[in-house]
C-alpha cells in the first residue's frame, strides 16, 4: 500500500469518525510510492486506473526520509500539505481538532536513545480519540509498552509501520541521547 493510501486511509477512518482500526501489519507490505497498480490495493485490470495519479510523480517533490519515505511532519511544516481542520475545511461545520504541545518522554530504552513522544506531531492529524483510552491510557507511564509488544502492532505499532512512518527508522522516535546511548549514528553531518 502507498503512503498516499496509507494517508488516505487514515484520513478516512478519522473523517468517519471511527476509532483507529487497522487491518494487521502484514496487509501493509509495498515499500514507499510503490505503483498503484502494484500495492495489491488496486485492481490493475481497471482501466479507472489510469486516472489515478502515480503517487511517485504526485509526490516527486515530498520531502523524504532516509528510507525514502514521504516525511509526513515534514511536508505539514513545509506547508506542501494543509490537512482539514474540520470535515468540510470550514470552521463552521463541525468540531475542531484541537492541539495539545505536550511531549512526553520514555526512558526504559536501554542503551537506545530515550523516546520523544511529541502529542503536537499526533495531534495536528489525530484526535484524542484515535489514541484515548483505547490504545493508550492517558497517564505519564502509564502504559507497559516495549518494542516487541511495537513490532507486534500494539501501542505504537498501531500506526507505525503502518499509515505512518517505519519502525525501521529508530532514531526519530528514539531521538534523546542519554549518557550511556551509542553517539547518534543517524546524523550525517558528523
Ligand atoms: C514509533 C516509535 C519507535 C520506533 C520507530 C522505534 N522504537 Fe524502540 N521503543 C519505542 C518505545 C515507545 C519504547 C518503550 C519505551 C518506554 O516504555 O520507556 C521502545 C523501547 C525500545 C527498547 C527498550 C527495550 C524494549 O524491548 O522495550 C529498545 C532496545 C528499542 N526500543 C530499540 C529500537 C530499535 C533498534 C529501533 C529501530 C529498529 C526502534 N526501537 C524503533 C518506540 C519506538
Ligand atoms: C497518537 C496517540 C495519542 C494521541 C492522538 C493523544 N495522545 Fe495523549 N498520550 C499518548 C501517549 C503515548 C501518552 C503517554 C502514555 C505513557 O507514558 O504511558 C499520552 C499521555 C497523555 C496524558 C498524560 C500526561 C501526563 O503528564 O500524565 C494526557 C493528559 C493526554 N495524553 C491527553 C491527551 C489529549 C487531551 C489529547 C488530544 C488533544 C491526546 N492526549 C492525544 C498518546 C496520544
Ligand atoms: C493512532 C496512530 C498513532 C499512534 C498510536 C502513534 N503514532 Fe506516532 N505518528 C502518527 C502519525 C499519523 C504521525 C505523523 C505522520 C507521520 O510522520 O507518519 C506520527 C508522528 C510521530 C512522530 C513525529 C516524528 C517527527 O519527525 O517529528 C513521533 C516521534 C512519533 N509519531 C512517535 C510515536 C510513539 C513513540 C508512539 C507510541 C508511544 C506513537 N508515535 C504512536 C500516528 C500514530
Amino acid at each position: 500500500m502507498s503512503e498516499y493510501n496509507k494517508k488516505a486511509l487514515l484520513a478516512i477512518a478519522f473523517l468517519a469518525g471511527y476509532p483507529l482500526t487497522l487491518p494487521a501489519a502484514d496487509h501493509f507490505t509495498a515499500p514507499p510510492l510503490t505503483p498503484l497498480a502494484e500495492d495489491g490495493i488496486h485492481d490493475p485490470t481497471n482501466e479507472a486506473i489510469l486516472t489515478l495519479q502515480d503517487p511517485k510523480r504526485s509526490m516527486a517533490d515530498f520531502p523524504k526520509d532516509r528510507r525514502g519515505e514521504v516525511n509526513w511532519v515534514e511536508a505539514l511544516n513545509l506547508g506542501v500539505i494543509q490537512p482539514r481542520k474540520t470535515n468540510t475545511g470550514k470552521a463552521e461545520d463541525g468540531d475542531v481538532m484541537p492541539e495539545l504541545a505536550l511531549d512526553i518522554i520514555m526512558n526504559t530504552t536501554g542503551e537506545m536513545p530515550h523516546v520523544r513522544f511529541p502529542h503536537l506531531a499526533h495531534t495536528r492529524w489525530l484526535a484524542c480519540s484515535n489514541c484515548h483510552p483505547d490504545i493508550f491510557k492517558a497517564e505519564d507511564n502509564g502504559n507497559p509498552i516495549n518494542m516487541t509488544k511495537i513490532l507486534r502492532g500494539e501501542f505504537c505499532g498501531r500506526c507505525h509501520d503502518k499509515v505512518s512512518f517505519s519502525l525501521w527508522i529508530c532514531e526519530r522516535c528514539h531521538s534523546v541521547p542519554h549518557k550511556n546511548s551509542p553517539p547518534a549514528w543517524w546524523d550525517t553531518k558528523k
